[in-house]
């Protein structure tokens, strides 16, 4: 246990699985209370049940951010409870497969909405917060292939490199008001939702999956494996608290080398 974000209090979106899930549990360790946030309510309900059984430094809350008075409950019921916001991390998102000559305008709108447009609307709520108190942190989760090209996912990469563009943005209009806003670029991390997806397909285990997996990974990257959802969420982690206080703007990668 540390002390890295002793009395802060952070809203962790996407909490409810993945990287989500490790960023929260890493947040409360360092000292932070934290609003677990999914529209998966139940999935957000066990990520807190599991990080701080006694639930007295987590809250889970159930809300589809894409819909932007949703994120407004979100941000509103985590102040409610504990008093204030120091630390937004914009984790969720969705992803969508295919090149565009297969995309829908409902696809389009489908990913545009959670990936880019979520993490404006809880930005917009958390940042009038943080402003009332005289600043906070926003971390942004982009990914490695919004700087670095690949087959099949257009519409998803393309959302995130908006999120890269949106955070160096937000970063130039807060920064006077004490607001650092950043942006971490994962490579490939073996999460549940990836593993259970290439179960699903393909007819086989979990264990035949994730093993798969962890060799798909290797050859995408310098460091030759998949990311451990903790191994994102100390990136983020560092965004968020005081060793960045001089880092506003930023993209990090943490990408096993990836996009170089
Ligand atoms: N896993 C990877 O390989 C990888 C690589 C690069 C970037 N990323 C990024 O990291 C982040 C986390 O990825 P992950 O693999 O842990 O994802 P994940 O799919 O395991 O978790 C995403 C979470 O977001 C939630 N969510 C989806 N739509 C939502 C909505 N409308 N409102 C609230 N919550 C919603 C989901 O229920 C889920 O719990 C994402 O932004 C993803 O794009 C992941």
């Amino acid at each position: 246990m540390g002390e890295r974000l002793a009395d802060k209090v952070a809203l962790v979106t996407g909490g409810g699985g993945g990287i989500g899930e490790a960023t929260a549990r890493l947040f409360w360790e360092e000292g932070a209370r934290v609003a677990v946030v999914d529209n998966d309510g139940a999935a957000a309900r066990e990520a807190a049940g599991k990080i701080d059984g006694a639930g007295e430094r987590v809250l889970a809350i159930s809300a589809d951010l894409s819909r932007e008075p949703e994120a407004e409950r979100a941000v509103r019921e985590t102040v409610a409870r504990f008093g204030r916001l120091d630390v937004l991390a914009n984790v969720a998102a969705v992803r969508v497969w295919g090149p565009i000559t297969e995309a829908t305008p409902e696809s389009w709108d489908f990913i545009l909405d959670v990936n880019l447009k979520a993490v404006a609307y809880c930005s917009k709520f958390a940042v009038l917060e943080m402003v009332k108190q005289g600043g906070g942190s926003v971390v942004n989760v982009s990914s490695a292939n919004a700087v670095s090209g690949r087959r099949g996912m257009a519409q998803y990469d393309a959302t995130k490199a908006g999120v890269l563009a949106l955070t160096r943005s937000m970063a130039c209009d807060h920064a006077a008001q004490g607001v650092r806003v950043n942006a971490i670029c994962p490579g490939p991390t073996l999460t549940m939702f990836h593993v259970r997806r290439r179960a699903a397909d393909k007819g086989i285990s979990l264990a035949e999956a994730e093993a798969e997996m962890r060799e798909a990974g290797a050859s995408s990257t310098l460091l030759k494996r998949q990311a451990e959802p903790r191994e994102i969420a100390y990136g983020i982690l560092f965004l968020a608290g005081h060793e960045s206080s001089y880092v506003t703007g930023a993209t990090l990668m943490v990408d096993g080398g990836l996009s170089v």
